[in-house]
């Protein structure tokens, strides 16, 4: 990026189903045209308008920022045009690089291969032309290149992000199955909560649903708690600029009305974390936190709105997947009734044992799972009907 005023098309990376959520952010920031695709939205803006794609943006893993686009007939042309690229525009012989390479339906069959193409075409080049090549650090480049080849187009672009975006920064602490930061404030959005019912997560874990929703109601940038992006060490790196970005945002941060988060969890272990984690985001007195198990819960309040990631039976086992949620459904219709709940679970088949009807149901993606994301009203008096797909 040259010039702090010039607009440039940037790629906004999310997790597959979050992408309308991801949009409305993007506009939400002023970020300009902004277009729904595969996993990500592509949108226009300034410098300023990247910055706070990266602080601001809940729901998104990563700001690329393409700067080279070219056709790729054949592997060799992948090699050559990343070669011509002129590089020490953005990278010194003595800094280093780490290359993410994503690959579909193209001439190249493995993607670590392509990033080591590329990663010699940019060494190559350094090394003809200043006899020394910057190394490569997997962990803390100074620069992170994403290659993206689909069909015959390949697109080089800068990661403006660094490390993905999910890593807040306030998760000190996690459980067996902790949940995506970035999915989770993909959810609370997708359940349409208004940020000031009470919110309740009754199988919490280390927190993660509690503290985004916090986050969200107090106007804490996700970014709020992280101490580093990728574009701290790029050459047109503009300080001021990203000061600026940072106490606007800042200005716009109110404290959350006391207890009116609540978590629970049967797991001491669990909880533990959880209190821990919600004391490093300073949210102590935003989150009311107790162990218990979900069928002994009290409601916390008359109504308000649940949002659960029960286990799946993937990453924590249950004896019998069936009888929990069915469990779930139970404890939904006897105490519950004037909650709107909402829950994950990539267990396809027992999740319909909650034996209500959806009034709501979203496909997401935790990591490779397929989920489904399911909303019920629980009315005064609800019957249970038997959930049929
Ligand atoms: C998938 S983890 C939740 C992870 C959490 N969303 C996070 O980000 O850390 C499921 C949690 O449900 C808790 N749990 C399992 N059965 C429970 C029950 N009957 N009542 C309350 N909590 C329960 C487990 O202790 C575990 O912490």
């Amino acid at each position: 990026m040259p010039e702090n005023t010039s607009t440039n098309l940037m790629i906004a990376k999310t997790v597959s189903g979050l992408e309308p959520i991801l949009k409305a952010e993007l506009d939400a920031i002023g970020a300009l045209n902004a277009e729904v695709m595969n996993r990500s939205v592509s949108f226009e803006g300034d410098k300023a308008c990247m910055y706070r794609a990266n602080y601001l943006c809940s729901t998104a893993l990563r700001i690329l920022l393409p700067v080279h686009v070219f056709e790729i007939n054949a592997q060799e042309d992948l090699y050559r045009e990343i070669k011509e690229f002129p590089w020490e525009d953005h990278l010194d012989s003595d800094s280093t690089l780490a290359i993410d390479a994503v690959i579909s339906y193209t001439v190249f069959t493995n993607s670590q291969f392509v990033a080591q193409k590329a990663k010699d075409a940019i060494v190559d080049r350094f090394r003809e032309k200043f006899g020394k090549r910057p190394s490569v650090d997997l962990d803390n480049p100074t620069l992170r290149i994403n290659v993206h080849l689909f069909k015959d187009t390949c697109t080089v672009s800068l990661d403006s992000s660094g490390q993905s975006l999910h890593k807040r920064g306030y998760r000190k602490q996690t459980g067996i199955a902790p949940l995506n930061e970035v999915l989770a404030a993909g959810l609370i959005r997708l359940s349409g909560w208004d940020k000031k019912k009470p919110l309740l997560d009754p199988m919490c874990g280390s927190g993660t649903i509690l503290i985004e929703a916090a986050m969200l109601a107090s106007g804490m940038p996700s970014g709020y708690f992280r101490s580093d992006y990728g574009f701290f060490k790029w050459k047109d790196f503009d300080q001021a600029l990203w000061e600026k970005v940072k106490s606007e945002a800042g200005a716009l941060v109110k404290a959350p009305e006391d207890f009116r988060i609540v978590g629970f969890d049967k797991s001491v272990m669990s909880l533990k974390r959880a209190v821990e984690n919600v004391g490093f985001a300073g949210l102590d007195r935003a989150i009311y936190l107790k162990r218990a198990a979900f069928e002994d819960s009290i409601p916390p309040s008359a109504e308000g709105i649940i949002i659960m990631n029960p286990p799946y039976d993937e990453r924590i086992e249950l004896d019998d997947s069936v009888e929990f949620y069915k469990m779930i459904g139970n404890v939904l219709k006897r105490k519950y009734s004037g909650y709107k709940a909402w829950v994950i679970s990539s267990d396809l088949e027992a999740i319909k044992f909650i034996g209500l009807k959806p009034s709501k149901k979203y496909k997401v993606f935790n990591g490779p799972l397929e989920c489904r994301f399911l909303g019920f009203d629980l009315y005064e008096g609800k019957k249970s009907i038997t959930f049929a797909d």
